[in-house]
């Protein structure tokens, strides 16, 4: 063979069958929390009081309390809940699937909630009014030629495997996980082919209630319980992998992680060391769903945090036979770290996920640092770290969108965001990268995951919904609407 034989031809362009499309997730766009047998899930516990402080929004998402879960159990609670509201797509799907069609959608990424299929998630059947309903938005897809890329799990755990079992620490939740993941395979096989098991799944770092069912609020052992819950969230990935593809011989399962990517915040060596380190804390859950196995520096970080995990013989075997097929992520920024934050003036970062402003880039209203070049890095890393395709899951601007008096919204900032980071996709394609698909986050507006607001909006299309629920839910095309069909018609070539 020779040398040029060996070296494919490349092209700065995206691939004829590229994927393009848009995403969501059931609890922040369904609505209907209680319609046809669905049971609570962890998401539809968090609440909005938008008389509290812009700085307490997050509080939920990133430390749970009992209180709060108790609360939500009760029928007569007064609290507002935003995510059992979603933007009522549960009644507007038709319209809203439509909408997506007109843009040119090649796919559409959602998730299945696990509590319409199981509400307590420990039944042995399945109910039957809740899979109907994705047999119908599934049809939908269809007859307008768009893929269903569907989530199994999308921070959408039944909120009685939390209360009852203990959430995913508990070793039971991998046979009810399964059950759900087998259960929706064989009903949806002929409708879809490209499936993802846990939504960012490297989360429960950051909040673990929503991402495992672990209550933070006084846990003392917080870290074995987020590395057990993770462990079980491994295996019940990889056997959903295994059954899927008997099932659905010709399905694509991947792996999702949310991927900021992280820059050393000087060239000092100790600020690169640290980087790698820090970075290492979400690969590791890529690394161990792509490859099949614990990474090697797994040791040394779980006896520094002093876990020890409880497996079973036969995990070790589970995990190497069923590697992800693709590797997929979210990516929003990037920040920077360094390993003296504590002797720096301006340490401030994202409030989520820390890290340190980076003085270069410029940032959402919500701190969100925006950086295309960094998601041409992270492709590249990716790439060379798994050889295996990718997919972009989630990149998208949350921003406070006006609507006009003609009934749109001038989104220029939207466009300019996005337009930047397909860019850089296109420069990562021509780097060797093989990347194909894109869904960019919220589509449609939904309700924030992180402060449940609505006016957090990412969309293509307008939905008439203020933050405390009210307003007619009224669908509006933005200028990014017509400026994405463009896109999708033009392969990525007009930006
Ligand atoms: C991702 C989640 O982390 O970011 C989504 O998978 C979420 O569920 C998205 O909505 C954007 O975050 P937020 O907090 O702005 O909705």
């Amino acid at each position: 063979m020779t040398s040029e034989e060996l070296i494919k031809e490349t092209y700065r362009a995206f691939p004829q069958d590229f994927l393009w499309g848009g995403a969501t997730a059931a609890n922040q766009l369904e609505g209907a929390y209680d319609e046809d047998g669905k049971g609570l899930s962890v998401s539809d516990v968090y609440t909005f009081d938008n008389q509290l402080p812009k700085s307490e929004w997050t509080k939920q998402w990133l430390g749970m309390t009992h209180e709060q879960v108790n609360e939500a159990q009760k029928k007569d609670s007064t609290a507002f809940y935003p995510k059992r509201l979603g933007n009522d797509f549960y009644h507007h799907y038709q319209e809203d699937i439509k909408l997506f069609s007109e843009m040119g959608f090649k796919c559409f990424r959602m998730s299945i909630a696990w509590t319409r299929i199981f509400p307590n998630g420990d039944e042995l059947e399945p109910n039957e009014a809740g899979l109907e309903f994705y047999d119908r938005v599934f049809d939908e897809l269809l007859k307008y030629g768009i893929e269903p890329i569907v989530s199994l799990s999308h921070y959408e755990m039944p909120l009685y495997l939390v209360t009852e079992y203990g959430g995913w620490t508990n070793r039971k939740v991998v046979d009810f996980f399964v059950r759900f993941a087998k259960t929706v395979f064989e009903r949806y096989q002929s409708k879809v082919k490209y499936w993802m098991t846990f939504n960012e799944i490297n989360s429960v770092k950051h909040h673990p209630y929503v991402s495992v069912g672990v209550i933070e609020e006084g846990c003392e052992d917080l870290d074995q319980k987020r590395f057990q819950g993770a462990h079980h969230q491994f295996v019940a990935s990889a056997l959903a992998t295994k059954y899927c593809h008997e099932i659905i011989p010709e399905s694509q399962v991947g792996c999702m992680i949310s991927y900021q990517l992280l820059l050393p915040n000087t060239c000092n060596p100790e600020d690169v060391q640290a980087t790698v380190e820090a970075q290492r804390t979400s690969l590791f859950f890529s690394d161990v769903q792509a490859r099949g196995y614990y990474p090697a520096y797994t040791a040394r970080m779980f006896k520094e945090k002093g876990v020890v995990l409880k497996t079973e013989p036969r995990d070790a075997q589970i995990l190497r036979e069923n590697p992800v097929d693709y590797v997929s992520f979210s990516y929003y920024m990037s920040s920077t770290i360094s390993a003296h934050p504590e002797q720096l003036t301006h340490a401030e970062g994202n409030l989520i996920t820390g890290g340190i402003s980076n003085p270069y880039l410029k940032s959402s209203e919500w701190g969100w640092q925006i950086d295309p070049i960094s998601l041409r890095i992270a492709l590249n890393q990716l790439y060379d770290r798994y050889q295996k395709p990718l997919f972009i899951a989630e990149n998208g601007l949350g921003a406070i969108d006006e609507l006009t008096t003609e009934k749109t919204v001038n989104d220029d900032y939207r466009i300019d965001y996005l337009q930047a980071h397909i860019q850089q996709m296109k420069e990562a394609i021509y780097d060797g990268v093989d990347l194909f698909g894109y869904t960019m986050w919220g589509c449609i507006d939904i309700v924030s995951a992180s402060t449940s607001q609505m006016s957090k909006r990412y969309g293509f299309i307008y939905v008439d919904q203020n933050d405390d629920g009210s307003g007619s839910k009224q669908r509006y095309k933005k200028k990014s609407f017509d400026w994405y069909r463009d896109v999708i018609a033009t392969n990525g070539d007009n930006l």
